[in-house]
């Protein structure tokens, strides 16, 4: 079977098709991925129900994985595997949009996900931040050159129930290392805390309007999960948000992240 790329939406996201991710990646195959990837920031592999081993054999491809917290759970015998459970509604950190683990200092490049129990809902959203920076005004992203602000775990930190909040201080306008595309780089309130150089009130409206201006519906993928899917992102060109419509029941997705470079 050949493969076959399609894109989701307007904007972001691609479709793989004739692939199977449990089985080893030819390097012709993999250039092909390669370069989807770059090109729509999301791929989706649907009813791939991808093993364990089979998942960190193809996050290898990719990079390095990265450094987990602690804290987080793994899938027994696979300790680069997370397993993503459900989070009370509450203390969810990963509902608003965000770029994972902005707040360190050399954030994951790549995620993947694989799909194991999904409820109805819990979808994910993805949005394009080559096209949140490139939809802004030539006046406006001349005033954004250079401009860097500080990004903290304020979220994760208030789940987890921990005081020392973790914090990084990185451009708001980042140039993919691969593409070369300039590509906004920004989060929720609780994340993008102030720019650097300028008072909070100064900075709260700027980031305010970048983040909104980001997330509208003309520039996202909103993925319904089904088991066996596989997701994986690029955090260096998109945001994304996990919607937490379903209350009490049973979602469990497995994660690798990899190993990313210093924001520039
Ligand atoms: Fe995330």
């Amino acid at each position: 079977m050949s493969i076959q790329i399609t894109p989701l939406t307007g904007s972001v996201g691609g479709l793989v098709e004739g692939v199977n991710l449990n089985e080893p990646i030819n390097p012709d195959t993999f250039d092909v991925l390669h370069r989807a990837f770059l090109e729509h920031g999301v791929l989706v592999y649907r009813g791939q129900f991808l093993q364990p081993g089979a998942h960190v054999e193809f996050a290898r491809l990719w990079g390095n994985p990265a450094q987990n917290n602690p804290l987080d759970p793994s899938v027994p015998g696979f300790p680069g595997l997370i397993q993503v459970t459900k989070i009370p509604k509450e203390t969810a950190s990963t509902e608003a949009w965000h770029s994972d683990s902005i707040y360190t200092s050399v954030p994951p490049k790549i995620s993947i996900l694989s799909a194991v129990v999904v409820p109805h809902g819990g979808d994910t959203m993805w949005c394009n931040q080559y096209v949140s920076y490139e939809r802004l005004s030539p006046t406006m992203q001349r005033m954004l050159e250079g401009l860097r602000a500080r990004f903290t775990g304020l979220r994760l930190a208030r789940m987890r129930g921990i005081d020392q909040i973790p914090s990084a201080v990185h451009p708001i306008v980042r140039t993919h290392p691969e593409t070369r595309r300039k590509a906004l780089y920004v989060g929720h309130p609780d994340t993008a805390q102030q720019i650097e150089g300028m008072t909070v009130a100064e900075s709260r409206p700027l980031l305010d309007f970048l983040y909104e201006h980001s997330t509208t519906p003309d520039n996202i993928y909103r993925h319904m999960w089904q088991a066996g899917d596989v997701v994986m992102w690029d955090n260096r060109c998109t945001m994304h948000y996990a919607v937490h419509d379903y209350g009490e029941a049973e979602r469990v997705l497995n994660r690798i992240t990899l190993e990313g470079e210093v924001p520039v």
